[in-house]
């Protein structure tokens, strides 16, 4: 269909250099680079280190990209960028490079949100988005439930990307990130935990679900919390320790990944049958997690939900979840953003496409 338009995408909000092309909800290109080594034994991703990265990755990930894709850059008809939420400087190398290839080529410029992006990603994989749906959306810097009426965002009818709850302290990926590094793995935590939990026992130990008491429900019900759950586990591995006892990490995992998913899921499904959504859709870098998906999945067809993941290579950061929002964006004819776009790092939810 050549009448579908051809998008690329670029993510830069954090240590991804993502250049992603697609052509309507067609995935033709992904190419991403990280610099996830060059933070690793820093424990966390070093905001200077992150912007100098992408600078260096930018020319050579476009083109690989156009190569994959098979395009010329001229064929492009829209360029879509990540212009926050994300760290600042590593945000201003993507909007800045979009800008000079959307001026270069004439082309029309699209600033969207990052965390929407996650969402519309799934369309690449499962086709056009059901409306309304509810996203779970767990990253390393965000997790909330959102109703999302219209990806594209609000265009003055109401409908658009909607929080019904959030985290009130810690993201799902930073606590997976935090008790990785209290059991000794690598940075990033996520994929690791996922990986040592297949050895553990999920119901060795009884980790608390942050937010699920009666009394929470009545002010948090759709709200997460994981420091109090990250502070159990760190007590835990510490009284081991001194008792002299080797640290069971497969059980403990385990544990902390069902205590994290069990609330994950349960919340999410609650929101859903309250707002009488049929489908959830599961985005973010967390939703790679091989319990997460296996216990949304068995536990939505319980209540009669639907549950749309895309595959993990496209949870975490890429430049082709930006691309499928743009390409959204173009579809139902939205403006684009002006040339003068800004980077912010601290973009709510709520703003999916800049002026
Ligand atoms: O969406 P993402 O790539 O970047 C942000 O926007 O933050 O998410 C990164 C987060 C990290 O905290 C990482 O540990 C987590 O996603 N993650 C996982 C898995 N893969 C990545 N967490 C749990 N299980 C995984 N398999
Ligand atoms: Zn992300």
């Amino acid at each position: 269909m050549r009448d579908e338009p051809l998008v690329l995408g670029i993510e830069t909000s954090c240590d991804e250099t993502g250049v992603g092309i697609v052509r309507g909800h067609t995935l033709l290109a992904d190419a991403v680079a990280s610099s996830v080594e060059e933070h690793a034994r820093f424990g966390g991703v070093v905001p200077e280190v992150a912007s100098r990265a992408h600078l260096e990755a930018m020319v050579p990930t476009i083109d690989r990209a156009c190569e994959t894709a098979g395009i010329a850059l001229a064929d492009v008809d829209a360029i879509a960028v990540t212009h926050g939420p994300g760290l600042a400087g590593a945000l201003l190398v993507g909007v800045a490079s979009a800008k000079a290839l959307a001026l270069g080529l004439g082309k029309p410029l699209y600033g969207v949100n990052h965390l929407a992006s996650h969402v519309a990603v799934d369309q690449l994989e499962h086709g056009p988005l059901p409306e309304p749906c509810l996203a779970l959306l767990v990253s390393g810097g965000h997790s909330s439930l959102l109703r999302v009426t219209d990806i594209t965002g609000d265009h003055g009818d109401g409908a658009g990307v909607d929080p019904m709850g959030a985290t009130i302290d810690d993201a799902a990926g930073e606590a997976f990130d935090k008790v990785a590094r209290l059991l000794g793995l690598p940075f990033p935590g996520g994929p690791h935990i996922d990986r040592a939990a297949r050895e553990g026992d999920s119901v060795a130990i009884d980790f608390p679900r942050g937010l699920t008491s009666r009394r929470d429900l009545e002010r948090h019900r759709f709200d997460f919390s994981f420091s109090g759950l990250k502070t159990a586990v760190a007590r835990w591995v510490e009284a081991r320790e001194r008792s002299g006892e080797p640290v069971p990490v497969a059980d403990v995992a385990a544990s902390f990944q069902e205590a994290v998913c069990d609330v994950l899921v349960r919340k999410a499904l609650d929101a859903a049958q309250a707002d009488g959504i049929e489908d959830l859709m599961i985005g973010g870098g967390v939703a790679a997690n091989s319990r997460l998906r296996a216990m949304a999945e068995e536990r939505a067809a319980k209540v009669g939900v639907r549950v749309r993941v895309p595959r993990p290579g496209l949870c975490t950061d890429n430049g082709a979840m930006v691309a499928a929002l743009g390409s959204t964006m173009v579809a139902r004819g939205r403006t684009p953003s002006s040339l003068g776009l800004p980077a912010d790092s601290s973009l709510p939810v709520t703003d999916v496409l800049a002026s």
